[in-house]
């Protein structure tokens, strides 16, 4: 029943392209609570915009982004996808929490010193209060999940804190959301150095697995992974980084608990996890491709598909808008 069910929400920002990990930590799971919750998942394209993007490159990649989650499995018949900035409530939220969210808070995000340090060029005001729009994306729609990142929760936490402060300050107007962090499994580390987590904004092309890489470049690159020398395939991430996230991706996309995984390739060696992981890769990948590479030839459909999207998505964040103009004295008149 629709009124028992509660909301989830999550957004991705439009980088065009996305990894295996971002698949295996994230969309996998949004796909998956797609039956269970109210959902809504949005491409952040307002958020992207914090850094200086060319016009051209950041609409093709807003669209691309939008045919990527509907590949992985988001259907948008059974979830509200849309694009943020076809929503003009974002905005309209954010200036009036922007009122309500002090500058101290904004100052402890890690997020804004990492980024501000990374553009010392352009540290505007975008960036440092990107973590209120944020939380107006989430506020507006009512959500009670919110399934990120780990380097997202400290935004869900101020979230909390504003969304309590709102409703202490004009009366219950918005459910505080929890942060959803998927458990371990999903973590994916770099394929060059297993230390740290695969991005795909490393330097180095070899230390991360597009969902866009063909079959032949996911094989090349899981041959070059970087394992260590005790010739034991075994999951021991602590000492053995390498062959213990090759294992974890086999697992994953095999299907199989880590106990079954390692049972599996008891006595084999590296050369076999490696090629045995790229197939159980590609399994997943097949499917994912083909459907993103008919998407985009069909730009009508997903245009459609987009509106009806922001149409669905406004009709919720206007009840939301009109509350809160009334509860703090303005008048939203529609
Ligand atoms: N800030 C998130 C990121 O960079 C994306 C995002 C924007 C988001 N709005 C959101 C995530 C609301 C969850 C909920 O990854």
């Amino acid at each position: 029943m629709e009124s028992v069910r509660k909301t989830v929400l999550s957004g991705i920002q439009p980088s065009g392209v996305l990894t295996l990990g971002n698949y295996l930590g994230a969309l996998k799971q949004w796909a998956q609570m797609q039956d269970d919750y109210l959902s809504l998942y949005m491409v952040a394209d307002l958020h992207s915009i914090t850094v200086r993007q060319e016009p051209a490159v950041l609409r093709r990649r807003i669209s691309e982004t939008y045919a990527l989650l509907l590949a992985c499995g988001i259907d948008p018949d059974r979830s509200i996808v849309f694009v943020q900035s076809q929503v003009p409530e974002h905005t309209q939220l954010s200036w009036i929490m922007n009122c309500i969210t002090y500058v101290g808070e904004l100052n402890r995000m890690t997020q804004f010193k990492d980024k501000s340090a990374k553009h010392a060029d352009n540290v505007n005001a975008g960036l440092f209060t990107y973590p209120v729009l944020m939380a107006s994306d989430i506020l507006l729609y009512q959500a009670h999940c919110v399934p990120v990142g780990a380097d997202q929760k400290q935004h869900v936490e101020l979230t909390r804190d504003v969304a309590t402060r709102f409703n202490n300050a004009y009366g219950e107007t918005f459910v505080v959301p929890e942060p959803y962090i998927p458990k371990f499994g999903a973590r994916i580390m770099s394929l060059q150095e297993p230390e740290k987590k695969m991005s795909k904004s490393d330097p180095n092309p070899n230390a991360f697995l597009l969902l866009t890489d063909d079959a032949d470049t996911v094989v090349r690159k899981l041959r070059r992974a970087v394992t260590d020398c005790e010739g034991v395939i075994a999951y021991d991430p602590e000492n053995r980084p390498g062959v213990s996230n090759l294992l974890t991706i086999y697992s994953v996309c095999a299907n199989m608990s880590m106990e079954d995984a390692q049972k599996h390739f008891d006595g084999l060696g590296y050369g076999a996890l490696k090629q045995e992981t790229a197939d159980a890769v590609n399994a997943v990948l097949d499917p994912i491709r083909e459907e993103y590479a008919r998407l985009l030839t069909d730009k009508a459909y997903l245009s459609e598909r987009m509106k009806d999207g922001a149409e669905k998505a406004s009709a919720i964040a206007r009840k939301t808008i009109r509350k809160v103009y009334r509860k703090v004295g303005l008048d939203c008149m529609r």
